[in-house]
């Protein structure tokens, strides 16, 4: 948490021991008429202070014209004012010795007035108070009775919070929670984060022991490292529903890592990073709650279904096969014991098929053997109603078979599919501590989401070591001279040398300003060569006819020099011709991209993947927020559809992944170390060869920060 933003500040915030409402008002239909009402309904314990300058009394209340004609000491302080008031109304709290302010107030940095947001925070800060808000409806917490908003009534109760950026969908979903059955104890509106972020709250909601599972719905991060450090940090599972990720900015990009990296991508890296596990509905959001909240991880891959219906058994292989939990059959013991509660034509693969005509007795005892059996890490139960057995009945069946084997201790989800009864069966199931869902494929989905939590909570955490091989100071140099030249885009000559100093294997380039110097320079290094104009003006060299590749002789490089300067010149007029790079001709290999951006939100960010000139057309990339270790560089590898490459296809060795994953993970420091200088860069191709042979940078990009 930040200095001012601190444990002490969201309790007085999630539980004041007692609250100033300034604002409140005795006119109903008043956002601060409705809080008062609101905090009275809900039989909030502490003590209640509504501030009015005219009003003696307020619902009952006794109310006072300032926060400073309450004679005892306010833990928290509402402020429903209009925001051309609020400056005074902070200062009067900071006085006061208030610790934490709820801001419901609009009209801040979401219609421009950033300045008066930041006096705000300016203000509350210089008291050592903090700001949920502004722009929010207030905070609701079952285990207090609080409802300090204007939302209708507190949420159902259950064991997860939510923190929400939006306070419309909070209010609906709080009202959602009734009629989804999926209870919270915290619903909490962030609004515009002026102060108090996802990260803080995160970290508050882990040391909650009310909460066991934290759902965010968030639009945008504002500070995303901190966001990662704590959610990384969390004992609980989170999960995710991000809105706004349609990509974004890609046509302006001047690097192919630029024009790769939409919002959605670096967003899902951040959260795979931090161990959010992303929702991608409202709906999903709720599912994978309820089952979070319910349910333990998944510790292993076997997952095993049964149903009494061979088409939503079906249903449930294919979303098992798309949410990465495939169906795998049962061992044969297994097998052979659940043959025994189901007709001859049942199926005891997997899913396991006890027809439709099972009844409770079948599912009983199918259930409870499956269940305890040590080969299956993950159930789940579908059941379709059919006229021969009675959903509540069933229900009662698996509920009484999972407990007399012992109720989390691995996780049990339920899809019930038919009518009325069939509701009220899940409805009941829920009540008692096992999720159920009205399809097949959201069972499943949510047991994915718990499978990938138990990877979570194993996932390596050990941090960046930094290299000290490295020479920032020449790096430095080269984008300071660059810079004094007025140029943003680094030479490909610069840009290698600047890779160079980080210890990154680039092959050989020399600038030739001249034929003849081309020509010696070819001699020196050894023919065959690469030949590439050297323009600050023209990036995508080939588009210009700037690259020539295989030159033999000493003649071919005269003439090579004189058609790429020529081509040059036709492709941009203006542009200005530094020279040629001459430049070793590096053995084939394989093709592969690393890049990066300086994401907005999340700083450095490194991108790897299939290289060469279609990378922009297969998009086969993997992001990671920088720096990443060398373990961390090497799962990148594996991250992208096409990494078998890797693995050595048709007759190829195997390629030296190691010596890439030792680029990615220098590269990572590179950009970490330069960020306030690097906005785009790339590496691409990499060529990488086989087992111990390392990898060779053919070409490089850096595009710096506009200062
Ligand atoms: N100290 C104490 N009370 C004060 C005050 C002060 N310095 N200044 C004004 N008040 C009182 C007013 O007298 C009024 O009481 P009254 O009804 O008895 O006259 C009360 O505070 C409210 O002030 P008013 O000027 O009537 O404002 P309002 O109620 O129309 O609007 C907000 C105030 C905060 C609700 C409004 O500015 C706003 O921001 N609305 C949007 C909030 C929202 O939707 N947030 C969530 C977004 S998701």
């Amino acid at each position: 948490m930040s200095k001012k933003v601190n444990g002490k500040v969201i309790d007085a915030l999630l539980k004041p021991q007692s609250i100033a409402i300034i604002g409140a008002s005795n006119k109903s239909g008043k956002i601060g008429n409705t809080i008062v009402q609101k905090l009275l309904e809900g039989k909030y314990g502490g003590k209640i202070y509504p501030i009015n300058p005219k009003d003696k009394e307020i619902l009952g209340l006794k109310a006072y014209p300032s926060i400073l004609d309450v004679p005892e000491h306010v833990d928290g302080a509402i402020i429903a004012v209009p925001a051309e008031a609020t400056l005074q109304v902070v200062d009067e709290c900071g006085q006061k010795g208030v610790n934490a302010l709820t801001v419901i107030t609009s009209g801040f940095s979401e219609v421009g007035r950033t300045d008066l947001e930041e006096a705000m925070v300016d203000k509350a800060h210089s008291y050592g108070m903090g700001i949920m808000g502004p722009n929010i409806i207030g905070i609701l917490s079952n285990s207090e009775q609080m409802n300090a908003s204007f939302a209708p009534l507190l949420p159902l109760e259950g064991k997860a919070s939510l923190v929400s950026q939006s306070g419309a969908l909070l209010i609906a979903l709080d009202m959602a929670t009734f009629t989804r059955r999926v209870g919270f104890e915290k619903l909490v509106s962030i609004g515009n984060m002026s102060d108090v972020n996802f990260g803080d709250l995160v970290e508050w909601l882990d040391q909650d022991e009310k909460t066991q599972c934290i759902a965010l719905y968030i639009e945008g991060l504002k500070k995303g490292r901190h966001f990662i450090e704590k959610c990384r940090a969390a004992r609980k599972p989170i999960v995710a529903l991000k809105a706004g990720i349609s990509e974004h900015g890609a046509a302006a990009a001047a690097s192919h890592t630029g024009s790769l990296a939409g919002a959605a991508k670096v967003y899902k890296a951040a959260f795979d990073q931090a161990g959010v596990i992303m929702a991608d509905s409202v709906g999903n959001l709720f599912d994978r709650t309820l089952a979070f909240s319910l349910q333990p991880p998944m510790e292993g891959d076997n997952l095993l279904v049964i149903t009494n219906g061979g088409g939503v058994g079906v249903l449930a292989s294919d979303a098992a096969e798309k949410c990465d939990i495939p169906l795998k059959f049962a061992p044969k013991d297994v097998q052979t014991e659940l043959k025994k509660h189901m007709p001859e034509f049942g199926s005891a693969k997997n899913p396991v098929d006890i027809t439709g005509g099972a009844g409770v007795d079948w599912y009983y005892e199918s259930v409870k053997y499956a269940y305890a059996h040590k080969w299956v890490d993950g159930l789940v139960v579908l059941y379709c109603e059919t006229a021969v057995t009675d959903p509540i009945e069933i229900a009662e069946g698996i509920h009484k078979a999972i407990t007399e084997t012992g109720l989390g201790k691995k996780p049990v989800v339920v899809s019930f599919l038919g009518g009325e009864r069939s509701d009220q069966a899940m409805q009941w199931l829920v009540e008692n501590d096992i999720p159920a869902y009205d399809a097949p494929d959201k069972a499943v989905c949510v047991l994915s989401g718990l499978r990938q939590y138990a990877k979570i909570c194993t996932m390596d955490n050990s941090p960046f070591k930094i290299y000290d091989h490295v020479n920032r100071d020449q790096a430095l140099n080269i984008i300071n001279k660059v810079r004094t030249e007025g140029r943003d885009a680094l030479t490909e000559i610069e840009a290698k040398q600047v890779f160079a100093a980080y210890g990154l294997p680039v092959a050989e380039t020399r600038l030739a300003r001249t034929e003849d110097e081309a020509v010696e320079l070819a001699t020196i290094g050894g023919f065959p060569v690469v030949m590439k104009l050297v323009s600050p003006d023209i990036l995508h060299k080939s588009d210009a006819g700037g690259v020539r590749v295989n030159v033999k002789n000493a003649d071919d490089v005269r003439e090579g020099f004189r058609t790429i300067v020529a081509n040059a010149k036709a492709y941009k007029s203006d542009a200005t011709i530094i020279g040629v790079a001459i430049q070793e001709m590096a053995p084939w290999g394989t093709e592969v991209i690393v890049g990066s951006i300086n994401d907005p939100t999340f700083g450095p960010t490194i991108m790897f993947g299939l290289g060469g000139i279609f990378v922009e057309v297969l998009k086969d990339v993997t992001f990671r927020v920088a720096p990443v270790t060398n373990k961390q560089a090497f799962a990148m590898l594996k991250d992208i559809t096409s990494g078998p490459i890797l693995d050595g296809v048709r007759g190829e060795t195997r390629r030296d992944q190691e010596a890439l994953a030792t680029v990615i993970s220098y590269y990572s420091q590179m950009i970490s170390d330069l960020a306030n200088e690097i906005a785009e860069t790339d590496a691409n191709p990499v060529l990488v060869y086989g087992e111990g042979k390392g990898c060779k940078i053919v070409d490089a990009r850096i595009i710096l920060k506009k200062k």
